[in-house]
């Protein structure tokens, strides 16, 4: 395996850094960003870039089949998924408590908004669990192995990631089986094919799929893969059905995004509600 000798494998003060980043790069259209995504002075900036750093650098094809064979055993522990939750929520977050959100918190938030907009209880459920794979960190993975937006490993990289210039440090960026445009990789071959940057997405969707509605599923596999629900980066390697199933993850990327509010959800008062909806769908008991 690739040898890791970078001194912090951890650079965001919160997971959150990433997600407030996206924020940025990706606005609210009603809303003009902030401040000018290039603009480098800006020291969060910094952490985020040195973030991508690492994980344009380390995600090899070689990396991401070793993290499956590792994670995809569900061997690590078995809770209800409230109970997951719960351990989802002693993630040390080291960024400001008074503006921040727990994960929980997003996690109700984004699931809230869709149930506001009246959308089937299985969207709603979706909402409420497509971050809980971030319990990954828990299990001691660097923060560059379970957030930041995905791509397909095995194949050349495109220009329209983020910081695309970082890849050039990834050892596939030279091997001949991985750097063409399909790699490892027929044209149009379908995602389900297609193995990506490991991290939360995949790990959810690789625990859910035996439960959960097929737009579900999409939503939780590929709702960090901002390289083509976002910038149609890597179409030659979807077929027909992916491109009708990415339009429930555009659909669900607002909610994502857009739905963090300040004040907090109340836990108390919507746990009832998320428990039948758990029961309805899920099993007693998660492995993860
Ligand atoms: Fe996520
Ligand atoms: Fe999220």
């Amino acid at each position: 395996m690739t040898a890791l000798n970078d001194a912090n494998p951890s650079p965001l003060a919160s997971l959150d850094q990433w997600e407030d980043d996206l924020l940025t790069r990706y606005p609210e259209p009603e809303h003009k960003a902030k401040e000018d995504y290039r603009n480098y002075d800006n020291p969060e900036r910094d952490t985020v870039r040195e973030f991508y750093r690492l994980n344009h650098t380390y995600q090899t094809y070689d990396f991401v089949l070793e993290k499956e064979r590792e994670f995809l055993s569900f061997d690590k522990k078995e809770l209800p998924v409230w109970g997951a939750m719960e351990f989802l929520n002693t993630l040390v977050d080291d960024s400001d408590p008074d503006t921040d959100l727990d994960q929980l918190q997003h996690l109700l938030q984004t699931a809230e908004a869709i149930r506001a907009d009246g959308h089937p209880d299985w969207f709603v459920l979706t909402g409420f669990l497509h971050d809980m794979g971030k319990v990954l960190c828990l299990f001691g993975e660097p923060q560059w192995a379970v957030v930041g937006d995905t791509f397909p490993v095995g194949c050349a990289h495109s220009d329209r990631v983020v910081y695309p210039e970082y890849f050039a440090n990834n050892p596939d960026s030279r091997d001949e089986r991985y750097n063409t445009k399909y790699g490892v990789y027929e044209p149009n071959c379908g995602l389900r094919n297609v193995h990506m940057s490991w991290g939360h997405d995949e790990y959810l969707y690789q625990m859910m799929k035996n439960y959960m509605p097929e737009p579900a599923l999409y939503m939780m596999r590929y709702h960090s893969f901002y390289a083509q629900h976002r910038e149609e980066a890597y179409s030659h390697l979807m077929d027909e059905h992916d491109h009708k199933m990415f339009e429930w993850v555009r659909k669900f990327n607002p909610y994502d995004l857009y739905s963090k509010s300040p004040k907090p959800p109340v836990v108390s008062e919507l746990k009832p509600y998320y428990e039948d909806l758990i029961a309805k769908y899920l099993p007693a008991t998660l492995k993860l």
